[in-house]
């Protein structure tokens, strides 16, 4: 019932997603059910972020045209032979939570993505806000047979790794906040959220999480800090499909040379996107909060902080920026 459901929100969706008018009759034929049902279906795409509206006399219309998140595209521009590797999904709870399920069945790389979550994962036991179609929601499962020193800065690098890809599609000016956030003029562009798996002593496994913000609806709420969307930084649509593939082939290539090399090499890269370098910041750990002179991160992605003359190496908390 639920599966069905889904499946007549989907085709909904590919129905109106050229941003034309349909009436609920024409939808209602098309997809098999009642005028009725489509208005119920259409409220909860509405409730999921799905920004469309309805005009008496003329029917369901998105805000603009959307174009769909599309496995065959993603994969055509990946490679054939990473098919088995990419799962889109229509609306889902968390990427996260699918690929962490499901980790130790899943193939080295494979990547979940969605058009929507009901429940996204932020840090700290935040939600991540997740409208329908306006987004990338993507997780990545990655094992370390280094097992969990291997890991070390892991989340750092995957910052780095979406920063290149902005970088290569035109956005040169986004800044990273340790330890993984992804800035554009002091707003909050993209999120990373690792999940890790594991014992000590034996391979242990990541879920990596990537929001990234690309068109969000203009009625977004819940978003507790300041934010921006790429749309808005790039004045022009974004595919989706070219994105997510530009990320994962990147990240795919970083990984690899991260296992065998850690952060090392990656440093530089860091140190010139470096929102809070050479600022005083606070770093705040639970009910702890010290300050210092941000220097960057050392090779095991701590945070690098300089009091009287001596830096001193940091890996938990969140930064900000020191106030008088
Ligand atoms: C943050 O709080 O900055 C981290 C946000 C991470 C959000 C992404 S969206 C895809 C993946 N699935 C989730 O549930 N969360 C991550």
């Amino acid at each position: 019932m639920r599966r069905k459901a889904a499946q007549t929100r989907s085709l909904l969706i590919k129905q109106l997603a050229n941003g034309e008018f349909n009436s609920g009759e024409l939808l209602g034929e098309i997809v098999g059910v009642s005028r009725s049902a489509v208005a119920n279906h259409i409220k909860y795409l509405m409730d999921i972020g799905l920004d469309v509206f309805s005009v008496k006399g003329r029917g369901y219309k998105l805000a603009a045209p959307l174009l769909l998140l599309d496995q065959n595209r993603i994969v055509q521009r990946l490679g054939q032979e990473q098919k088995n590797r990419v799962e889109v999904m229509s609306v889902i709870d968390s990427t996260n939570a699918y690929v962490k399920e499901r980790l130790h069945e899943l193939p080295q790389g494979f990547v979940c993505l969605a058009e929507a979550q009901t429940h996204g994962r932020g840090r700290r036991g935040k939600t991540w806000v997740s409208p329908y179609g306006s987004s990338i929601y993507m997780s990545m499962a990655w094992t370390f047979t280094g097992g969990y020193q291997s890991m070390a800065g892991l989340s750092l690098l995957v910052g780095i790794a979406i920063n290149r890809s902005l970088k290569t599609i035109g956005v040169t000016d986004c800044k990273l906040k340790w330890p993984n956030d992804v800035y554009y003029n002091l707003k909050k562009l993209a999120g990373i959220l690792v999940e890790v798996e594991g014992q000590v002593g034996s391979d242990a496994s990541a879920v990596i999480g990537i929001g990234i913000n690309i068109d969000l609806p203009s009625s977004v709420t819940g978003i507790d800090q300041p934010f921006i969307d790429l749309v808005s930084i790039i004045q022009k649509p974004v595919d989706r499909n070219e994105l997510a593939a530009l990320i994962i082939a990147t990240l795919t290539n970083m990984l690899i040379q991260f296992e065998v090399e850690g952060l090392t090499p990656f440093l530089s890269e860091w140190k010139d996107a470096d929102l809070f370098y050479n600022e005083y910041v606070y770093l705040e750990s639970g009910s702890n909060r010290i300050h210092g002179l941000s220097k960057g991160i050392n090779e095991g992605g701590a945070l690098l902080l300089e009091n009287a003359g001596k830096v001193t190496p940091h890996h938990g908390g969140e930064i900000s920026v020191r106030r008088a």
